[in-house]
C-alpha cells in the first residue's frame, strides 16, 4: 500500500532545469566550447562534480581536482543568483492542487534531490513545510542512479521502497527509483519509458489516477 511520494525537486516541482544549463554553458563559454540542450538532458538528476566532468568531457577539456573545484564553484555562484530570485510563481503548474490532493489523502511527503542547492530552493518557493523530509545532496554519498537520495527518503518516513512512488524527470532519476525497488513515475521526457508509468505533468491529476497507472500490486 502507498503511503508516501518522495520528489525530485529540479524538473518536477521546479524548472530549474534551465538555471543549470545556462550556467554551466556559460562555463563552457568560457573554457571556449559549447554544448546544446539536447546534451544538456544528460546532466539531469547528476550531482554538481559529475556534470562538471562530463562538460569537460564533451569539450575534451582537462582541469586538476583544484581547477575543477574553482570552477563548479563558479558555475554554482551564477546558478544561485537565478535561484536566489526564484518564488512560489515558478512552481510548475499542477503542482499544488496535487500536493493538496495527497494531504487531504494522508498520503505522506518528501523530497529526494542530488542538489546541494534543493533545500534553499524549497525554501525560495514556500514549501519547506509541506515535506516531512528533504533529502538534498549535502546528505549524499552516492550520486543517482544510486538510490541513495530516496532510501535516505524512505529512512526518515520510516517506510519500505514499496510503500512509495518516486516522481522524475531524469533518465538517471528513475534509475535510481527502480534500483531502490520503489515505484517510479516519470514526468514528461520521452527517455523515461522504464519507469512504472508516464505522466507529461501534473496539471488536473490526482493520487487515484497515479495509482491507476501503477502495477496492482501498489494498490492493495
Ligand atoms: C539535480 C539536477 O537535481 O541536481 C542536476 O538535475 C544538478 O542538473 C544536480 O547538476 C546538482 O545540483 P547542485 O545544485 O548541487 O549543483
Ligand atoms: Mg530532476
Amino acid at each position: 500500500m502507498i503511503r508516501a511520494c518522495i520528489f525530485d525537486l529540479d524538473g518536477v516541482i521546479v524548472d530549474t532545469a534551465k538555471y543549470h544549463f545556462i550556467a554551466w554553458r556559460r562555463l563552457a563559454n568560457e573554457l571556449g566550447f559549447d554544448f546544446t540542450e539536447e546534451k544538456n538532458e544528460q546532466l539531469k538528476g547528476v550531482s554538481r562534480m559529475d556534470s562538471l566532468d562530463l562538460i569537460l568531457e564533451w569539450g575534451g577539456v582537462e582541469k586538476s581536482q583544484e581547477e575543477k573545484e574553482a570552477l563548479a564553484e563558479k558555475k554554482n555562484s551564477w546558478y544561485r543568483e537565478y535561484i536566489l530570485d526564484m518564488d512560489d510563481s515558478e512552481i510548475l503548474e499542477g503542482v499544488m492542487p496535487f500536493l493538496n490532493n495527497l494531504e487531504e489523502r494522508g498520503i505522506r511527503k518528501a523530497i529526494g534531490s542530488s542538489s546541494k542547492n534543493a533545500t534553499t530552493i524549497i525554501e525560495q518557493i514556500g514549501l519547506k513545510a509541506r515535506f516531512e523530509a528533504i533529502i538534498d545532496g549535502n546528505k549524499l554519498t552516492r550520486s543517482k542512479p544510486d538510490p541513495q537520495v530516496f532510501q535516505l527518503g524512505a529512512d526518515v518516513m520510516a517506510l519500505q521502497p514499496k510503500e512509495c512512488i518516486v516522481f522524475e524527470d531524469a533518465e538517471r532519476g528513475v534509475d535510481a527509483a527502480l534500483a531502490g525497488d520503489f515505484y517510479a513515475v516519470g514526468i514528461g521526457g520521452d527517455n523515461l519509458s522504464h519507469a512504472h508509468a508516464v505522466v507529461p505533468d501534473f496539471v488536473g491529476r490526482t493520487f487515484e489516477d497515479i495509482l491507476a497507472q501503477l502495477p496492482e500490486a501498489a494498490n492493495q
